[in-house]
């Protein structure tokens, strides 16, 4: 067996510490990855990661595609493609867009690597250091990564049930404005929220337009989980209604799978011809096997009937949590019940800490995400995200009946050591979408 050795003179310090960029600083591990390495241990259940679950796909079905793939058009498919992506797929991704009302044309389409490259690419070409860009309270964990990384400041504003809240985006935007600051974006992901499983509701939207529109402020709207309703029509996209003040973001990792790596931008024209020259310095261009791969399964494949089997598979698995939660969750816990996607927002009981409480339940062998991973400036830490996306319905009330176990032990050492337990959480613990106001257990 080779015995991997380091060079010698190497060290385990960093030599290179002084040298790099400043925007390296706010480079650092999610709350996420960090647990990943532990919630993946099979004993845990991890209802940490927001992996989606591709097991339903017919992979026959997927291997034939490639593989003919490989045999009618092998050198085209690992061959340079264009920047922009693939003339076929881009049209075939105009078709999945007008499921949510998007009529489109395929020349402002940008493929990416996943919308998360979607997401940086928008933030490369709009922000200097020091730009702001608001955001949900919670966001979506990826894409504050990013923000981070290009030095932008990020300005949350609350949500609600309904999703974003009008009003205090309004005030939010006057506010930053009136200090002279420009805002390059509002990033929103309207349907079935990463990490507050709620949903913009279709009144909510025109408002929502109306007041970018009228503070002259463009729109990111990051939409993976649009088609993933339990139970209803996927709604209207905000795209649909304002072509030119809405970048949209989609991605083929949660309808199909995520491994392919393929996301796109639909932008107004001159954006996305930044765009392009954006992805063309980062990429050169997004992968054409994978391009063609999913393209080849669009065509073959019924996709519409795919996403139904696994918004089913989706819909049994939130059912399972929320059932478990209403059974055995102390009533001082608060969570909302999503109409789709993959999460659960849940708020402990007042004075619990869900990040000081996560190492007793990675014990206690269940994982979840604190909801300080979601926010820009520390808040959250009363919250947690619950993901049911991935573990069966067993696993998932396991995971529930750990987790319940670990809330009730601090809600006693609480009562047993007073409130000095956890004085590292920061003031104001619930700021942000802080679950229903209803009762809903
Ligand atoms: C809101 C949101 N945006 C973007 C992404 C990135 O997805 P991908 O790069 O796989 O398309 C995710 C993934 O979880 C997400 O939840």
């Amino acid at each position: 067996m080779s015995q991997l050795s380091r060079p010698s003179g190497s060290t385990r310090l960093d030599s290179y510490v002084d040298r790099y960029a400043a925007r390296t600083q706010g480079m650092t591990a999610s709350e996420i990855r960090a647990l990943f390495s532990v919630a993946s241990r099979p004993e845990v259940v991890s209802l940490a990661g927001g992996m989606p679950n591709i097991s339903g796909l017919p992979l026959d079905v997927v291997g034939e595609a490639i593989e003919g793939l490989v045999r009618t058009a092998g050198t085209t498919a690992m061959q340079y493609g264009s920047g922009q992506g693939d003339p076929r797929l881009r049209d075939q991704i105009c078709d999945v867009m007008r499921l949510e009302g998007i009529e489109a044309h395929p020349d402002d389409v940008v493929v990416t690597v996943g919308s998360q490259q979607a997401v940086d690419l928008v933030t490369r070409i709009f922000c200097d250091p020091g730009d702001v860009v608001i955001c949900e309270a919670p966001s979506y964990v990826g894409a504050l990564g990013v923000f981070k990384a290009y030095q932008v400041d990020v300005v949350h504003v609350e949500m609600d049930e309904h999703g974003l809240v009008p009003s205090s985006l309004r005030e939010a935007i006057a506010t930053v404005q009136a200090a002279g600051r420009r805002i390059k974006f509002v990033y929103t992901i309207p349907n079935y929220h990463n990490p507050a499983g709620v949903t913009m509701s279709a009144q909510r939207r025109p408002e929502i337009l109306e007041i970018c529109r009228e503070a002259d402020v463009l729109v990111l709207e990051d939409n993976p989980y649009g088609l993933l309703g339990f139970d209803e029509e996927p709604y209207r996209a905000l795209r649909a209604d304002e072509p030119d003040g809405v970048i949209y973001l989609g991605s083929f990792s949660k309808t199909f799978a995520p491994g392919f790596r393929v996301g796109w931008a639909l932008a107004p024209h001159a954006v996305r011809e930044k765009l392009v020259l954006a992805q063309e310095s980062a990429t050169l261009c997004p992968p054409s096997f994978s391009q063609m791969a999913v393209s080849a399964y669009l065509e073959n494949h019924d996709w519409v009937g795919q996403i139904k089997q696994f918004r089913e598979m989706y819909r049994e698995r939130r059912d399972a949590m929320v059932e478990a939660l209403d059974d055995m969750m102390p009533p001082a816990a608060r969570w909302n019940v999503p109409t789709g996607g993959f999460y659960v927002w849940l708020t402990l009981p007042d004075g619990l800490d869900a990040k000081a409480m996560l190492p007793r339940a990675v014990t206690s062998r269940v994982a979840f995400v604190p909801g300080t991973a979601f926010f820009a400036d520390g808040f959250g830490a009363q919250s947690m995200r619950l993901s049911y996306c991935y573990p069966t319905p067993e696993r998932i009330r396991e995971g529930v009946r750990r987790l319940v176990g670990v809330i009730e032990e601090e809600v006693e050492l609480r009562e047993t050591f007073g409130t000095g337990l956890h004085a590292a959480a920061p003031p104001g613990l619930t700021r942000g979408y802080d679950g229903p106001t209803t009762d809903l257990t």
